[in-house]
């Protein structure tokens, strides 16, 4: 389903006031100096859209204004949905969230996609496997519904697995070796599901690297794991002759959470081989191919949130992404207080641009 939003108004969410926001359905710039709320907008349209902010361990407690009187966050928006508007709102409080469709409570929220992108998590990404592991795993999940449910499983049987290791009860070795058949099919599913993405995702982000930053680079991803290649005997195999060492460490030495993936620049790993600003652009460039890859699977955009762009890029490479985004047909919010990236956004003919200060929008 194609949706982008029209406008929003929110009340009680963080330092935001209640004035209304319109946004068009290319690109839109939300300006102002640090502090004054543009992050907080972005935010505002990914809690509305997913329940969930993009940062870790943030719920209403710390969206709720601090200011607010009355414990609830409501959100009011005009969502296009295709060509109709549709008057969506939510109400947000310690009970919980409701949804409203033209004022009528509705059960499910609209499955509004969005894709939040803050070219700072690159850093993270290059330096932690863990976080490589669970930005692949999060684009696979919206874009596999099976795959997010097997990851699930796999998840709550690996943790079990694991309170076996560390706790010990009796017949603790019994219950694992019952339960390492289902496991072992779990890895091979979600090891195969991996190694497809990269396969599917590399001519697209070697693309997407090119049309981005014009400068031809080879970009690669591929997973490194254990598994890749092995049946699920095999596999069970392997469980069952390491189960030893694995009640030693307390813990489940081989499987899918152990994977990893490298960013290979023209053949050489990024994370320790790339210049910053050279991450930077790979990250981009892998996040530009997921939303192709998207489209590819839904016919349609996810909203694409950019939350400041501008640190470790040049003026030339900002040109560049800038000209990227108005060649796409997805609708855009970028924020920025660089002065210098503001006047490349300048240049983009048609793009809304949002003006905010202290919470509001100044007009
Ligand atoms: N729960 C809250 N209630 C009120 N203000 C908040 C809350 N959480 C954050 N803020 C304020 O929001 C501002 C940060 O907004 P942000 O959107 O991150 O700014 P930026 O424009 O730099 O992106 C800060 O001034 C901060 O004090
Ligand atoms: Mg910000």
């Amino acid at each position: 389903m194609n949706y982008k939003i029209s406008k929003l108004q929110v009340t009680n969410f963080r330092n935001l006031n209640p004035d209304i926001i319109t946004f068009s359905n290319g690109i839109n710039c939300i300006l102002g100096e640090n502090g004054n709320g543009k992050t907080n907008i972005l935010e505002a349209i990914n809690v509305l859209a997913t329940k969930k902010s993009f940062r870790k361990n943030t719920s209403f407690p710390q969206f709720l204004s601090i200011d607010g009187g009355k414990p609830e966050i409501i959100f009011y928006s005009v969502i296009a949905k295709n060509n109709e508007n549709l008057s969506y709102s939510s109400k947000m409080s310690n009970e919980g969230v409701l949804w409203f469709l033209d004022g009528i409570p509705v059960k499910k929220k609209l499955d509004i996609k969005v894709i939040f992108i803050n070219p700072f998590d690159s850093y993270g990404f290059h330096n932690s496997a863990s976080e490589r592991r669970e930005w692949i795993d999060y684009f696979l999940c919206q874009l596999d519904e099976q795959y997010k449910k097997a990851l699930a499983k796999y998840t709550i049987a690996l943790r079990f697995r694991n309170t076996l290791l560390s706790k010990k009860p009796s017949k603790y070795k019994e219950q694992i070796n019952a339960s390492d058949k289902e496991l072992s099919e779990l890895c091979v599913y979600l090891t195969n599901k991996r190694i497809e993405l990269c396969e599917i995702i590399e001519p697209i982000i070697g693309e997407t690297f090119q049309a981005l930053f014009s400068e031809k680079h080879m970009l690669k991803i591929t997973l490194d794991s254990r598994i890749a290649g092995m049946s699920a005997e095999n596999v069970l195999k392997m469980l069952k002759n390491n189960l030893e060492t694995d009640c030693e460490r307390c813990h489940t030495s081989y499987g899918p959470h152990k994977d990893d993936y490298v960013l290979l620049f023209d053949g050489l790993n990024s994370f320790d081989y790339c210049s910053l600003g050279q991450q930077k652009m790979s990250y981009l460039s892998l996040l530009f191919a997921y939303i192709e890859l998207f489209r590819y699977k839904y016919m349609s955009y996810p909203i694409v949130l950019i939350d400041d762009v501008s640190g470790e890029l040049d003026q030339h490479r900002w040109r560049r992404l800038v000209e990227y985004l108005e060649k796409r047909e997805f609708q855009v919010l970028i924020t920025t207080a660089n002065e210098k990236f503001k006047e490349e956004l300048d240049r983009i003919i048609g793009a809304n641009n949002i003006h905010i200060k202290n919470g509001s929008i100044i007009h």
